[in-house]
């Protein structure tokens, strides 16, 4: 049998316009991973949008400055998420219930993600369970993402760690 412990694992989240909450996420668990010297195990990490509003599009300035504070990188470009998504990540983690409502709608039968809100990750009650979508808001919607992201990101790498 094959398990987490003797794979790479791929990973992607997915937001509506893949221009602030999930290349952030994607951003994040890329430091998280390297942090924690899990990259070899967690090596593909991407992020894409149930719309393709912003298709080619950078990341939101806001986005940009808030994983530049926190001396994270990033660097994406927008996309939709297209069928084959779902046979390449081993996790596609949505930031909120609409995406998740989405993904599954379109999901195969037979897909190989896992599909799932990326709050499931949560061990610190205080934190929303979801991510919601800041691009209406001011800065502080993006640091409140950021926050949950790092988090998300900590306990998602831990327990993948605790199946080497
Ligand atoms: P995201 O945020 O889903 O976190 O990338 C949004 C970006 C753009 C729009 C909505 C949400 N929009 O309506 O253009």
């Amino acid at each position: 049998m094959t398990t987490d412990q003797d794979r790479e694992i791929a990973v992607a989240f997915c937001c509506l316009g893949n221009i602030c909450r999930s290349p952030m996420a994607e951003a994040v668990l890329r430091h998280v991973a390297k942090e924690a010297g899990m990259d070899k195990t967690i090596t593909d990490i991407d992020s894409f949008g149930t719309s393709g509003f912003h298709a080619g599009d950078s990341p939101d300035r806001r986005t940009v400055q808030t994983c530049r504070q926190n001396n994270v990188p990033v660097n994406h470009f927008s996309r939709q998420v297209v069928m084959d998504d779902f046979n390449r990540f081993d996790y596609i983690f949505a930031m909120d219930r609409q995406n998740l409502e989405d993904l599954n709608y379109m999901r195969p039968k037979d897909s190989k993600a896992k599909v799932e809100l990326f709050g499931n990750y949560r061990e610190d009650m205080k934190l929303d369970r979801i991510v919601n979508d800041p691009y209406y808001g001011g800065p502080d919607g993006f640091q409140r993402n950021f926050r949950q992201l790092e988090h998300f990101s900590s306990v998602f790498v831990k327990n993948i760690a605790s199946k080497q």
